[in-house]
């Protein structure tokens, strides 16, 4: 049974609260989307599409995008609260001088990249949910699983969270699979990791407790796995919305996925040029967690830190000719996959069976969804 559907109003500003509010004020048609692919229509479908109802799938595309990003902004603040900047526009937190310092490491800049792109999700999540509303159908709110504990560090609010920053295990395989000109994940193609021993064990992308303040290798070691987690996460933002996109069918719903997918790829690009300034070192609290310095090891092409252009690669069939893209982009099961992808990485350590329930409703009923036509 689906939890109903509310209005998000946890850490937004005023103003963007209120607009939320005001669009789900105008959903009282609301539906839920529970029903399965290849069901017959209703047959005032018409009717709905010229009051402007979304059609079944478009809305399941779309509820499954705000969950994505209700999730992605829970994870975006938590590193502001500690090492962003912490403001008006993203509130809570008062900050973590030596955290901060130490992803300063990275680029001098970061703390003002990690504001941007908190708040860039805040507003990806407001925008789809007050569309949804806009348009007479269901929202989606997370708030009654914000329920894991908050980083215990000075500078971090003491609130419920719905993601888990301090026990990942961090894919960099997109470090490798934008370096490659002959593979592709969507014929099946397999990437080596750029940081073997991060992908493996549990690593806190945030200080914990102030206890892990120091030594300074370790705080820099948290930090790194911080800059790595960074391009883990907006990857996915980038291959989730394109591959999504090739079964809306409407073109408003449309618009609005090609405009927010490409700002994820703007994520990626600047975090995949961070990350390759990670100082190299060996984290001196866990001596299997190690940093390599990537231009010598292992070095070469597919680990050299400043190609961070897409290597241009096979697309669509081997018989055609190399092509710079955003990889992968099959939409097959795209939802569950990322989905599956987040909760693999430990992201969601200590949610509740019905937590994962929820999500693996809304991206099954994403998945279903079918282009017009199609
Ligand atoms: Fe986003
Ligand atoms: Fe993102």
């Amino acid at each position: 049974m689906r939890n109903p559907f509310q209005p998000h109003s946890i850490g937004l500003p005023t103003d963007r609260r209120s607009f939320l509010k005001k669009g789900v004020a105008t959903a009282g048609a609301a539906t839920v989307s529970s029903g399965l692919f290849g069901e017959a229509l209703p047959v005032f479908a018409k009717e709905d599409e010229r009051s402007g109802k979304l059609r079944k799938g478009d809305a399941a595309i779309l509820r499954f995008l705000a969950a994505a990003e209700i999730l992605e902004t829970d994870l975006w603040q938590q590193y502001n609260e500690l090492g962003g900047i912490q403001d008006s526009e993203v509130p809570g937190g008062s900050g973590s001088p030596l955290y901060t310092a130490a992803l300063a490491q990275l680029d001098s800049d970061m703390a003002q990249y990690i504001h941007d792109n908190t708040e860039d999700e805040l507003t990806h999540e407001v925008f789809i949910n007050a569309y949804l509303a806009s348009k007479g159908a269901d929202t989606v709110d997370l708030d009654k699983f914000r329920t894991l504990p908050s980083s215990k560090a000075s500078g971090a609010q003491q609130i419920g969270r719905l993601t888990n920053l301090m026990q990942l295990s961090v894919d960099t395989t997109w470090w490798t699979r934008y370096r490659s000109g002959t593979k592709n994940p969507d014929f099946g193609d397999t990437f080596p990791q750029a940081v073997p021993t991060l992908a493996v064990g549990q690593h806190p992308a945030i200080p914990r407790t102030d206890a892990d303040l120091s030594p300074s290798d370790h705080l820099q070691a948290i930090a790194n796995t911080a800059g790595f987690h960074f391009g883990t996460i907006e990857q996915g933002g980038t291959s989730l919305y394109p591959s999504v996109a090739q079964r809306v069918s409407n073109v408003e719903v449309l618009r609005i996925v090609l405009s927010i997918g490409p700002t994820e790829a703007m994520h990626f690009q600047t975090w995949q040029d961070k990350a390759g300034n990670a100082p190299a070192l060996t984290d001196p609290t866990d001596p299997t967690l190690v940093f390599p310095n990537l231009n010598t090891t292992p070095g070469g092409e597919d680990f050299q830190t400043n190609l961070i252009m897409p290597e241009p690669t096979v697309f669509l069939s081997h018989d055609l000719p190399a092509c710079s893209i955003v990889r992968p982009t099959n939409t097959k099961g795209v939802a569950m996959g990322a989905l599956q992808f987040l909760t693999a990485s430990g992201l969601f350590l200590g949610q509740s069976k019905e937590f994962f329930a929820f999500l693996r409703d809304l991206a099954e009923d994403a998945d279903d969804a079918r282009r017009e036509g199609d």
